[in-house]
């Protein structure tokens, strides 16, 4: 199965857009992609393919019915990739309503959208749609030193964000059981690469080595997390999104475990090689261990055999690699990080966007 009109949600965030690469340069598929532009989005990520015919960009809000209802009535795709989401941990801790509306009721509200427009679809058309929702491992909670999440790990979810994805992950799951839409879930680990905004660990690490202040490392930075490189990630959802059995959960692990230390502290020696400078000196000096994050899970990893073995994927980046490549995008990209930082993208969207 490969869909022909796919519609992406939060395609203007890090892993969407890298969807939405993927989908225009290996598949033939018609996108539309569909984003609220929340402070996370940032349009500047797909500027250079914002042209292309099989694109299309659409302004909405996953918790508005009626807006939903109409793109679903207007693109009338045949694959969804449900992306839109709040996804910070930290900020869930000091604001955990907005994850609440937009990952539980707005996910609601889409596979509402979904349903309506699907039951209305002829039979061998209702048969090939497919709903892909992207989750995370963090809706497993917490490992100890030994393990890793396999689809059948208990939800034991720990920060208001990784209950809100788990409760979005049952509410697709019981669209499926009730109501017979045809649905899949992804959970993956960690993802790091371009485009990913400053607030998550490695960019934020990039950005403060580079300017010259503190790299704030919580607790003993022996948290750790299994490192997934973006475009593995996009190759995978959809993988997942042609090959993957309805009903089914795969996970997407980049096999790639690392201690948040460890990771800070290769960060800084690629900066230091990349980026030298007198003034700052050696990055490791930067390094600030601040209070613990409350609630802070220890350790996710990802056991994704099973989705080897039935879809054939697997990571192709190594970390060492990945990591290196991303420390070069953002050193070649400081109008994106000036624009992030300035708020003078989304002044830009709101000029440009307007309209929508
Ligand atoms: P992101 O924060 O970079 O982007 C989220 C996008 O969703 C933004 O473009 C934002 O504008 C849009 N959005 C937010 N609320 C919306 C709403 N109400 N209506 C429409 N659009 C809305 O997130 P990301 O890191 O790209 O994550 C994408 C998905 O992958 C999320 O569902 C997240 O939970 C999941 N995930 C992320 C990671 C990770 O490491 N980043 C890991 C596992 C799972
Ligand atoms: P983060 O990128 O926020 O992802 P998540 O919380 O979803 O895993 O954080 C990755 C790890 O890095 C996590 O263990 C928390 C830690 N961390 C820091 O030590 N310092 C920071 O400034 C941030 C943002 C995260």
């Amino acid at each position: 199965m490969s869909a022909k009109r796919v519609l992406v949600t939060g395609g203007a965030g890090f892993i969407g857009s890298a969807v939405v690469r993927h989908l225009l340069a290996d598949s033939e598929a018609e996108v539309l992609n569909l984003d609220a532009l929340t402070y996370a989005a940032n349009l500047l990520s797909l500027q250079d393919i914002a042209d292309d015919p099989r694109y299309q960009f659409r302004r909405a809000d996953i918790c508005d019915a009626e807006a939903m209802q109409a793109a679903f009535a207007d693109f009338r795709p045949d694959c969804v990739l449900h992306l839109a989401a709040e996804s910070h941990v930290d900020r869930s801790l000091t604001g955990p309503q907005a994850f609440v509306q937009t990952n539980v009721v707005g996910t609601a509200v889409l596979l509402d959208a979904a349903r309506n427009y699907w039951e209305q679809l002829p039979e061998s058309e209702q048969q090939s749609f497919r709903f892909l929702h992207v989750s995370t491992d963090e809706v497993f909670g917490s490992l100890g030193d030994e393990g890793a999440f396999t689809p059948t790990t208990p939800y034991d979810p720990s920060s208001p964000y990784s209950a809100s994805k788990a409760g979005s992950d049952h509410l697709v799951r019981a669209w499926g059981r009730s109501f017979g839409l045809p649905t899949l879930i992804t959970n993956c680990s960690n993802n790091y690469g371009p485009r990913q905004f400053p607030e998550k660990l490695i960019p934020l690490m990039i950005l403060n080595g580079l300017e010259g202040i503190e790299l704030p490392v919580y607790g003993k930075g022996d948290n750790v997390r299994d490192w997934l490189y973006v475009d593995d990630h996009a190759r995978a959802i959809w993988q997942v999104a042609c090959g993957g059995k309805v009903g089914e959960t795969y996970l997407v692990g980049g096999g790639a475990e690392r201690d948040n230390l460890t990771v800070v502290k290769t960060l800084c020696a690629l900066l230091d090689e990349l980026a030298p400078s007198a003034d700052i000196g050696p990055r490791e000096g930067l390094i600030r261990f601040v209070t613990d994050r409350p609630g802070h899970d220890f350790r996710y990893a990802i056991d994704a055999s099973a989705t080897t073995e039935s879809l054939g994927w697997t990571p192709q980046e190594s970390f060492e690699s990945g990591l290196r490549q991303t420390v070069q995008w953002y050193l070649d990209h400081q109008e994106w990080v000036e624009a992030v930082r300035t708020g003078s993208y989304r002044n830009w969207m709101e000029k440009n966007y307007a309209w929508r």
